[in-house]
């Protein structure tokens, strides 16, 4: 048995499925590291980058048994990578070969409602829908899902995500940034089989499936040969459920720069970084030539009990991804001390401040209408959101559309490696952020943005908003 077999005999052994997971030691990361293919893009002959996703099922093999039937974007688990420069215009040719309806969401795009990818741009099967837009944005590690209103988790256990990487020429700075070299998209997932090896669909846990077996980029049991001094990761958490604290097997302190929507101020040195599902970083980590530390994530100290931190996987200890370090590794440069240059958020100029309440599956006491707009903001005004999980369970707080900063959490400023451009933020048991929006610049009170917790079950539960963005 593969090594990702031996993860789920391990949890076999247990007497409840609320048991620490723990794989430390289980595995030999025997499989080269998958990393997704950038995706080819044309030129029209008005400038535009179009690409072609086709939403299509197929079967892949993590576990030795045999095969397990998937679903992916141009092949069958997980999509291309894209990739284009701030001002480029981009048209992305959406196919939908499923037997089932589904959509595709720019998860932290500022981009025009309409092509936004939310519940309401349903592409039918058979059809094809073609977002355009230019994009406007700093350098940023970007994703994109289906969002199908309450089969968004089932879309994308089964294995529909891919990453979106924004360029800015001003933020090159000579970082990593040889795609597949030492500029590498890290995906992670976590999944449980069926006896038949179809992907488990369905738990009683609240806060959705937690899986046994990781998938990075979705190989299981994994290992990745490096070849230069750093290497710079971009880290997607695009698990249905479940945090990562990620740290290394060494304790090694390593770099956070860029958090969701863009690079940081300043690189920020960390032992550990806490990724809720949804959120990203990009981080740089120094190797010593012939070493072989493994990318781990770590029990969480949450401050709630034991129950919920078993429950939510806070007490699990996870092997995910082993480097090789070869022996002799290519020189480079240390990273430069300013990264970007982050406009103070423009609190004087808010013009509302709203509340939001999340318990149980509502947001202030609602679940998702598709018929209710619950908010309509001016376009390009600022305004603070107070966030709160009164719960007993954790969740989190995306906004479409838009970046924001966080200003505070549980009243205190959150770390630097928070303090960037974000468009999730993590809030477990009884946590409070107040965060501060501009938003862009594309009004529509036709069609809405969409709010919601991204532990995904929640969101397909109800735990989702919407507002529109108008003219002012
Ligand atoms: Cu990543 Cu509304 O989602
Ligand atoms: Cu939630």
């Amino acid at each position: 048995l593969g090594t990702g077999a031996a993860a789920t005999l391990l949890l076999a052994g247990c007497s409840s499925p609320r048991d620490p997971i723990s794989t430390a030691g289980t595995l030999d990361f025997a499989n080269p590291l998958s990393v997704p293919p950038l995706a080819p893009s044309t030129v029209a002959s008005d400038g535009t980058k179009v690409f072609k996703l086709t939403a299509e099922a197929g079967s892949s093999r993590f576990l030795p048994g045999g095969p397990t039937p998937t679903w992916g974007y141009n092949g069958a688990f997980l999509g291309p990578t894209l990739r284009a420069r701030r001002g480029e215009t981009v048209r992305v040719a959406i196919q939908n070969a499923l037997e089932e309806p589904t959509t595709v969401h720019w998860h932290g795009m500022h981009l025009p409602a309409i092509y936004d990818g939310g519940p309401h741009q349903v592409i039918a099967p058979g059809d094809e829908f073609a977002p355009e837009w230019t994009l406007d944005q700093p350098a940023a590690t970007l994703w994109y899902h289906p969002h199908v209103h309450k089969q968004t988790e089932e879309q994308m256990t089964r294995g529909l995500a891919g990453m979106f990487i924004v360029d800015d020429d001003g933020q090159d700075l000579g970082l990593p940034i040889e795609y597949g070299v030492d500029d590498i998209p890290l995906i992670l997932q976590d999944r449980a089989f069926e006896d038949d090896l179809a992907f488990k669909m369905t738990s009683d846990a609240q806060t959705g499936l937690l899986g046994d077996t990781m998938l990075i980029n979705g190989t299981v049991n994994p290992h990745l040969a490096v070849t230069t001094e750093t290497v710079r990761f971009r880290l997607l958490n695009a698990a249905t459920a479940r945090v990562f604290n990620f740290g290394f097997s060494d304790n090694r302190e390593f770099t956070v720069i860029g958090s969701d929507g863009g690079l940081l101020p300043a690189p920020v040195g960390v032992e550990r970084l806490l990724l809720s599902p949804g959120e990203r970083a990009e981080i740089v980590v120094r190797f010593r030539p012939g070493e072989q530390p493994v990318l781990k994530s770590f029990p969480q100290e949450l401050g709630m009990s034991e129950a919920f931190n078993n429950e939510a996987g806070g007490n699990d200890i996870l092997d995910l991804l082993q480097f090789r370090a070869a022996a002799k590794l290519s020189a480079a440069p240390g990273l430069p001390p300013v990264l970007a240059t982050l406009e103070p958020p423009a609190l004087k100029t808010s013009v509302a401040t709203r509340s939001f309440i999340l318990k149980g599956m509502y947001i202030n006491g609602k679940l998702m209408d598709m018929s209710r707009i619950d908010a309509a903001v001016g376009a390009g005004t600022t305004e603070i959101w107070n966030v709160s999980n009164t719960d007993s369970q954790p969740h989190n707080f995306h906004v479409h559309g838009v970046q924001f900063r966080i200003l505070e959490i549980n009243g205190a400023e959150p770390g630097p490696e928070f303090s960037g451009w974000k468009d999730t933020v993590f809030l477990p048991v009884r946590a409070s952020a107040r965060i501060a929006l501009t938003f862009g610049r594309y009004a529509d009170p036709a069609t809405a943005y969409m709010y919601h917790c991204h532990f995904i079950r929640h969101a397909d539960h109800g735990m989702m908003g919407q507002f529109t963005v108008i003219e002012t």
